[in-house]
């Protein structure tokens, strides 16, 4: 069972991990992190804290079934993402998911405006709505002039906020963010944690944030801190 402090009172989870362990290589496997538990409830906001190279990325690649792990459970919404395949699960990630990389993955050959409607795309929403849909989310993430532009010819933080409103295009339940204010200024970087909080607060969406940054994390219901021998509440919370 996760520990009675990483976790909040109400609501059914939408999100159960439960003793995850992750190790890389066959012959001489080296542990990222093991006995990771925690849950994230609807409407919540959790932001994942620890030092670089512990596993913050890695275990919010479990957390999306994107990558796999070798101990523990890792629970969406009733649906444990082991029992599926690896088609079950991309079909699950288009519905449920919103994921904004730390390395943003915009496809290069796509406009701002085409790399935005993937999702709704994926969901084969096309036409007039939802394109005014992504020109919304655009504005949102103060970029509604740059829809023609190609990723080439935009900044590294005009880039990271293509990603997150490709992240929020669907209205996912669940927004997985690593590190989404990075390259942002910090006037920026407020703004966009304004734009997360509220969809998260007025949708009753649940968002997991990793972050170096103590600004984005002070936001969060709770900050938990990934460490190599499990996840556990940080004091502020
Ligand atoms: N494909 C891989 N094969 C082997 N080791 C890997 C692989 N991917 C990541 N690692 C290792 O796993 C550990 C965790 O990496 P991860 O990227 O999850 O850390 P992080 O906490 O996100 O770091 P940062 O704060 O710098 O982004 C690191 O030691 C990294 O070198
Ligand atoms: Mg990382």
């Amino acid at each position: 069972m996760p520990s009675p402090s990483c976790t909040s009172p109400h609501l059914t989870p939408l999100v159960q991990v439960d003793q995850l362990a992750k190790r890389y290589g066959e012959t001489a496997p080296a542990t990222v992190f093991e006995q990771v538990s925690c849950e994230v409830r609807p409407g919540e906001f959790v932001a994942v804290v620890g030092d670089s190279g512990v596993g913050k990325s890695t275990f919010l690649n479990c957390l999306a079934g994107l990558d796999s792990w070798q101990q523990g459970r890792v629970v969406h919404a009733g649906v444990d993402l082991s029992t599926l395949n690896e088609a079950q699960r991309a079909i699950w990630r288009r519905r449920h998911l919103g994921f904004v990389f730390q390395a943003f993955h915009v496809l290069p050959h796509l406009d701002v405006a085409q790399n935005v409607a993937l999702p709704l795309m994926l969901l084969g929403r096309h036409g007039a709505e939802s394109q005014e849909r992504v020109q919304q989310v655009l504005q949102a993430v103060g970029l509604a002039e740059l829809g023609g532009r190609l990723p080439q010819q935009l900044s590294g933080g005009q880039l990271q906020r293509v990603a997150i409103a490709r992240a929020l295009v669907h209205e996912p339940p669940l927004l997985l963010a690593d590190e989404p204010t990075g390259n942002l200024d910090p006037g920026t970087a407020r703004q966009i944690m304004d734009l997360l909080l509220a969809r998260t607060r007025e949708r009753q969406t649940a968002l997991v944030l990793v972050t170096h940054s103590m600004d984005a994390a002070r936001r969060a219901d709770r900050i938990l801190r990934l460490t190599s021998r499990g996840m556990q509440p940080e004091a502020a919370c």
